[in-house]
């Protein structure tokens, strides 16, 4: 009893009356898991990211500079080489390790299902976007004669389908024993008036917490230990969406060794002012990106003396980590930024509403934002046609047929 008493109290504190209201109607075990739930939510925190929605974002008062980068096509011979010997050297060495940030759903491109079950439509047979990972993943494999490890990370929402696709699909031929996969956690809805949605468990609407959680979830689910068990140095996080997506690149953990930097990212020119992509610049003295949606217009077009744009390296999720800064920035907290977003939720009555407009907020951390912790990170600018076939849209830019395009003419080039 005393229980469900403090969980009232705390539902007074912060005004979340009507949950109270849905407690009293609750079958004993339902009302149980759902006291469960509501002692796992930290309070204050949602009543500050609530808050935190009426607060813009301020750019402004910061020093902002552009990003320095190495460019792989004006490389030295030399250069390339070193680079190229010091990353295959690590990796023969068992000291690389992959991680997939597959959390995501593909709603965007209208795909019913974790994105990365995906099939492109390439070849006439057609490929799964987890299939064109595991090729990746397994020519570096022959090439360097070792097994990387490989972390996947799913969210509670696609869990379940990712691992039996997996399973079906035999890992598409990877070491079953090398591949880790791993959830990330949620955080509760709310709506505009900060208030906890109720889903139609009859439990409080929660979503994925974006994929900033990666570093966190790493180190919670036991991996980031067995990284380390593994005698891994280097981690590479990707992204589960672009087909030309390079899980071991020599060059980029070439020069990261050689230029001894706790993190390093690829990065390539961005297409025109307004392409929806995060873009690299220094803040204060620390790197940054500057996500899309939160990029002020005027940065977005300046030009630089050489005429490019002075922020147009972007970040194509290619970053790479010392196991080191894995697990620093896994003990530290990154910011939210919010998105008003379309949810469903029970109302009062108990009846499902489906809003037509954007009712709620859903908060999510984002990897990049935890570059901020470190004074310097190391650029390698790659190039488009090689390295970023991004399948976000259903179509138009970014969609399965671009995406198809630059696959096919990557590889009938090589
Ligand atoms: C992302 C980047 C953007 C970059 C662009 C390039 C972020 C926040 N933004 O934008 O800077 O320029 O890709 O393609 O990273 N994911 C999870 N869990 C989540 C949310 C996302 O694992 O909770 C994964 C997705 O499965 C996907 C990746 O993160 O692999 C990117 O997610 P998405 O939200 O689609 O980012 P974009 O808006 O495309």
């Amino acid at each position: 009893m005393d229980k469900l008493q403090d969980v009232i109290e705390l539902l007074k504190e912060y005004h979340q009356e009507h949950i109270i209201q849905l407690l009293e109607t609750l079958e004993p075990n339902k009302k149980e898991e759902l006291i469960q739930q509501l002692n796992k939510i930290d309070f204050h925190q949602m009543k500050e990211l609530y808050e935190n929605t009426k607060r813009e974002i301020e750019i402004k008062e910061n020093k902002i500079e552009e990003i320095n980068y190495l460019d792989k096509a004006k490389l030295s011979k030399e250069q390339k080489e070193e680079f190229d010997k010091l990353g295959e050297n690590a990796i023969r060495a068992g000291e690389y390790a992959v991680v997939t940030m597959a959390g995501g759903q593909g709603t965007r491109l209208g795909h019913s299902g974790p994105k990365g079950t995906f099939k492109l439509d390439v070849y006439g047979k057609g490929k799964y976007l987890f299939e064109i990972l595991t090729e990746n993943l397994k020519q570096a494999n022959e090439k360097y004669d070792v097994i990387i490890p490989w972390y996947i990370m799913t969210s509670k929402e696609n869990n379940q389908e990712t691992c039996e696709f997996l399973e079906k699909h035999n890992y598409f031929g990877y070491n079953k024993e090398e591949v880790h996969i791993f959830t990330q956690g949620e955080l509760p809805l709310l709506d505009t008036n900060g208030k906890l949605l109720i889903n139609k468990e009859k439990k409080i609407k929660e979503a994925s917490d974006g994929n900033g959680g990666t570093y966190y979830s790493l180190r919670a689910s036991g991996n980031l230990a067995d990284m380390k068990e593994k005698g891994i140095k280097w981690v590479f996080i990707g992204g589960v969406d672009n087909a030309l997506l390079k899980m071991a690149d020599v060059t980029l953990l070439g020069m990261a060794i050689q230029k001894k930097v706790q993190i390093a990212s690829k990065s390539i020119v961005k297409a025109n002012p307004h392409e929806k992509v995060g873009v690299f610049c220094k803040m204060n003295g620390h790197p940054k990106v500057i996500e899309y949606a939160e990029l002020p217009e005027k940065m977005a077009e300046e030009r630089n003396n050489q005429g490019e744009l002075k922020y147009g390296e972007s970040h194509i999720m290619c970053n790479l980590y010392t196991i080191d800064a894995i697990e620093k920035i896994s003990k530290e907290t990154l910011m939210y930024h919010c998105a008003l977003k379309k949810n469903s939720y029970l109302d009062e009555s108990g009846k499902e509403v489906i809003p037509e407009e954007p009712n709620s907020y859903k908060f999510e951390s984002f990897i990049f934002d935890a570059f901020e912790f470190f004074d310097d990170i190391a650029i390698l600018r790659g190039k488009r046609e090689e390295d970023f076939a991004p399948v976000k849209n259903k179509e138009g830019v970014d969609s399965p047929r671009t995406a198809k395009e630059l696959y096919e003419k990557y590889w009938n080039k090589q």
